[in-house]
């Protein structure tokens, strides 16, 4: 039979990870209860039976990786109008830009290649399954050549330009299968851009002799590898880059990429909460509960949430921006219906609000483009007075209703990439607020606001199993391309609405996805954030069904993520199914296959 990534040897370990028994490690500790032992496997105390048992979870593999395959140029986007892009990216864009995809290979024994040294890098917010993004790759280009070496780049983008790594084997990775976080290397959010930084990254591919370098990032980081191939390319340097699409967010997505990791995860873990919520404010019937989602900019993440657990109400960030709504009718509207509820003797009620929103308010948006020019011209944002006196006076008549505590929030340092650090402004706090000065104007509505923030801990958990399944595809797709010799290319599976053994895999080039946007007071290329389509088939099915939602307690606790027990422990998101599938469920498995649960 031909060698392929299924039955190649030096992938097996990974399939039948040796699981140690710490137990026997801390016998002379007497301690009488097992999870209370203690023997650091992997940053934890010891794994619990739940991540031991993902530990032996088989992935479903797609059948083209395990047969002889090759890489075949598939469409071409339109490029027209991108000369300006195109310009920036003058090396890449004299290859090919054209989409590609695995085919079989008839006639060929094994998908062979020379041995390659490749490095990898986590860039940017931790998102659940890139773990298995590097076993994917690493079971792939050890199976094109046992003799091929991984590098892992070490607490991100700094590590490339540091030259710090370790050399990942089989053994070491094998420990983190299906497990959530980055901490196999740690990440970061250091930028390779400068002149300084492009130069001591191709020092270090030199130094490690890499034939490929694997970005796995959201925009921002994506953006950057396309920067790194472009130079390498025009600087000579043999390296390779490709990019993986991760982040929670939900919002690294286009026709060639349905959708990045960590989002299914993310939702899942998250609604789950919502639902515990729900449940506590139908018993109790007292609090009106404002819950912030994490997802940046974009609102995929609350949209999923709602479509899963049905609130009164869920702000759709893309929504309020098209409307040209200010952030005072926001919360006119959100009293209207405690109002009302109030009136019908319910005086409780679930709001659920992207953490994006304040960017995309009108007022704020305005406020915060504000700050930022004001910031890049040197400003402190110590010196609150000063940026105040800059503003214009709408946006200091906005700035000024607010706490010093809310200020301060508007004016923390953006990060690398220029952003507003949005995951640390309590816009659900701000929201509660508001909605009760606004009730106590109409007099004495009864309101209890409580509020949370679901963000940090929806980005570790044990991946989905779509997401464990997507992530070792990802992985073994950025290896292919690399074995191929593409460049400034995003791995990209598609047909996700089929059985994870059709999947296609391939790769997209990274500048299809660009547009030119302002940064830091300058218009940069990056590729263009995916938000929230008002036109498509997840907004549509929410805006049918929401006015339900609001008189009516039609909440749905979806529970924890199930890895196993039935068929819906492979479903991906309703997002998903609505997008790829006319809203049909999209499982890993065909649910009459008999060994799909
Ligand atoms: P990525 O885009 O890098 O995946 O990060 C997304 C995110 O999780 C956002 O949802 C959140 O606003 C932000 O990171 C938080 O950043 P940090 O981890 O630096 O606090």
């Amino acid at each position: 039979m031909a060698d392929t990534l299924a039955n190649n040897a030096a992938a097996e370990p990974l399939l039948t990870a040796e699981i140690t028994d710490e137990r026997a490690a801390n016998k002379k500790m007497k301690i009488d209860h097992p999870a209370l032992e203690t023997s650091n496997t992997t940053g934890f105390g010891q794994l619990s039976e739940l991540q031991k048992d993902r530990l032996r979870h088989k992935v479903d593999i797609p059948d083209i990786l395990k047969v002889p395959h090759r890489l075949v140029d598939a469409g071409e986007r339109d490029m027209n109008n991108m000369g300006d892009i195109l310009a920036l990216f003058p090396s890449l864009s004299k290859g090919s830009l054209k989409l590609c995809h695995l085919s079989a290979a008839d006639g060929l024994e094994k998908t062979e290649g020379p041995p390659m040294n490749v490095g990898i890098v986590l860039s940017g917010g931790q998102a659940a399954g890139g773990h298995n993004v590097i076993i994917g790759l690493f079971r792939y280009l050890k199976y094109r050549h046992p003799g091929s070496t991984l590098y892992g780049f070490l607490n991100g983008p700094r590590g490339i330009i540091n030259n710090v790594t370790k050399v990942l084997t089989a053994d070491e990775i094998s420990k983190y299968a299906n497990l959530g976080g980055f901490h196999m290397l740690g990440s970061g959010r250091d930028k390779i851009e400068s002149p300084e930084h492009l130069k001591a990254a191709a020092d270090t591919c030199k130094a490690l002799d890499l034939g490929g370098l694997v970005v796995i990032g959201g925009d921002d980081s994506n953006t950057n590898a396309a920067v790194l191939a472009e130079y390498f390319l025009a600087s000579g340097s043999k390296t390779k880059v490709i990019g993986v699409p991760k982040t929670l967010d939900g919002d690294l997505k286009s026709p060639d990429v349905p959708i990045s990791f960590g989002f299914d995860t993310a939702c899942k873990v998250y609604s789950e909460v919502i639902g515990n919520i729900m449940v506590d404010a139908l018993s109790a019937k007292k609090y009106w509960h404002f819950i912030r989602l994490m997802g940046r900019a974009a609102s995929h993440v609350t949209l999923e949430c709602a479509l899963q657990t049905h609130p009164q109400i869920a702000l759709i960030s893309e929504e309020v921006a098209a409307k040209r709504v200010s952030l005072t009718d926001v919360a006119k509207q959100i009293a209207d219906c405690v109002a009302q509820r109030a009136e019908a003797g319910l005086n409780y009620g679930i709001v659920l609000l992207p953490e994006g929103l304040v960017e995309f308010v009108h007022d704020i948006a305005t406020m915060i483009a504000e700050i930022n020019d004001i910031l890049a011209k040197g400003v402190s944002p110590e010196d609150i007075g000063k940026v105040e006196s800059m503003m214009t006076d709408a946006s200091r008549a906005v700035f000024s209703s607010m706490s010093i505590g809310f200020q301060k929030q508007f004016l923390e340092d953006r990060d690398p990439h220029g952003n507003v650090q949005v995951a640390h402004i309590e816009c659900e706090k701000l929201l509660i607020g508001m909605v009760e000065h606004e009730l106590k104007t109409r007099g004495g509505v009864k309101f209890s606001g409580i509020a949370h923030y679901l963000g940090y801990e929806g980005r570790c958990s044990m991946p989905s199993n779509f997401d464990a399944t997507y992530c070792h595809a990802l992985g073994a797709a950025a290896a292919a391309l690399l074995g191929a010799g593409k460049t400034g290319v995003m791995a990209a599976i598609t047909d996700l609405e089929k059985p994870a053994t059709e999947w296609k895999v391939g790769g997209v080039p990274i500048v299809t996805m660009m547009n030119m946007e302002l940064r830091h007071g300058k218009q940069k290329a990056v590729i263009k954030k995916a938000l929230v389509d008002l036109d498509g088939e997840p907004m549509k099915a929410f805006e049918a069904i929401r006015e339900t939602w609001k008189m009516n307690d039609c909440y749905r606790s979806p529970g924890p993520i199930q890895f196993k027990g039935h068929h819906w422990a492979d479903a991906a998101t309703i997002t998903l199914s609505l997008e790829l599938a006319g809203g049909k469920p999209i499982l890993l498995r065909d649910a009459n296959d008999p060994t799909s649960f």
